[in-house]
């Protein structure tokens, strides 16, 4: 049998490509890789025992953890997930992104309200509980002639996101969970829709690409194709600041170019599918960021 340098737990409930890729990937740096489901993790909580067990892991914990997908649920069981994330940190394994950087950035509000506070260009953003004010902001600004988009707080790949463009769109007006989550519509820069996706690892902007959506929704997950694009240093500049402010080894960012030829940050993914990506830059994204958690994590 051939030794390995350590063992990694890839985080999924649904290896897919991306689990294959960066399965491939540690293995080419002397890694062996398992899938692990955080829904099957649990906390023994006994004087002299490893407190976290981890299926395929009951032996040893992993030398190192990639968190590729943090299942939704009620707020106790996402608690609890996020819960193991931590305590593996805790214990001092190294977990891609961290559990508190997925916290900040899988909550749109917290994403939001951080970038703003770091000074960073974001759009004007409404979250709150009280349906009549959640009402009254959406009228006011169809009055002063803006659409409104209306996100679930979680979501993620363009599910569940609105647009708001006129009135009589109120009737349909839902909160995600009882928490309302606006932000005034952007208008991009050039003809039909696009936005541009910038992946950020380590501080540094390594690709970008032009997602062109079928309609103003631009993610590869709802049929946006797309397109390679050389990174601009405001552009590039923007992501590492965003994805700095939210504390994150690496993201996805999302920005959007407006008609004033101005960036602002739509939302920093800690999470982000990278296959759209890879199908217009000409390295293997996964090898970067198996490459970035051993080089700065795993290497004593
Ligand atoms: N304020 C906005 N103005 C214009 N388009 C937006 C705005 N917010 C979101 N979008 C469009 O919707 C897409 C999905 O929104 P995003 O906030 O990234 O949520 P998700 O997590 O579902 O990707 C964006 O990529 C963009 O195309
Ligand atoms: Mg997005």
């Amino acid at each position: 049998m051939v030794s390995v340098k350590g063992r990694i737990a890839i985080v999924t409930d649904d290896p897919g490509w991306h689990g294959k890729q960066l399965k491939l990937a540690f293995a080419e740096l002397g890694y062996s890789s398992d899938y692990v489901s955080l829904t099957a993790c649990r906390f023994e909580i006994q004087p002299g025992r490893t407190p976290l067990v981890i299926p395929g892991f009951e032996d040893a914990l992993p030398d190192g953890v990639f968190v590729r997908g943090v299942p939704g649920g009620s707020l106790e069981e996402v608690v609890l997930y996020l819960d193991f994330l931590h305590a593996l940190k805790r214990m001092k394994i190294p977990v891609y992104n961290n559990g508190h950087a997925v916290e900040r950035s899988v909550d749109k509000g917290m994403t939001s309200f951080l970038l703003q506070n770091a000074g960073l260009p974001t759009p004007l953003t409404w979250v709150l509980r009280d349906r009549d004010i959640a009402l009254s902001i959406i009228e006011n600004e169809l009055k002063l002639g803006h659409f409104v988009i209306s996100k679930p707080l979680f979501g993620s790949q363009g599910a569940g996101i609105r647009r708001l463009e006129k009135k009589t769109d109120l009737m349909w007006l839902t909160s995600s969970q009882g928490v309302y989550y606006f932000q005034r519509f952007v208008h991009c820069a050039g003809e039909g829709f696009s936005d541009i996706r910038v992946f950020v690892v380590n501080d540094r902007a390594v690709a970008a690409m032009r997602r062109c959506g079928k309609s103003w929704l631009n993610n590869v997950a709802r049929g946006a194709s797309c397109e390679r694009i050389e990174l601009d240093s405001d552009m590039a500049n923007l992501a590492i600041k965003a994805t700095a402010t939210l504390e994150m080894d690496y993201a996805g960012v999302d920005i959007i170019k407006d008609q004033n030829g101005y960036y602002t940050v739509i939302e920093v993914n800690s999470i982000p599918a990278w296959k759209g990506l890879e199908s217009v830059c000409d390295f293997s994204v996964a090898k970067v960021l198996a490459e970035d958690l051993v080089k700065r994590y795993m290497q004593p």
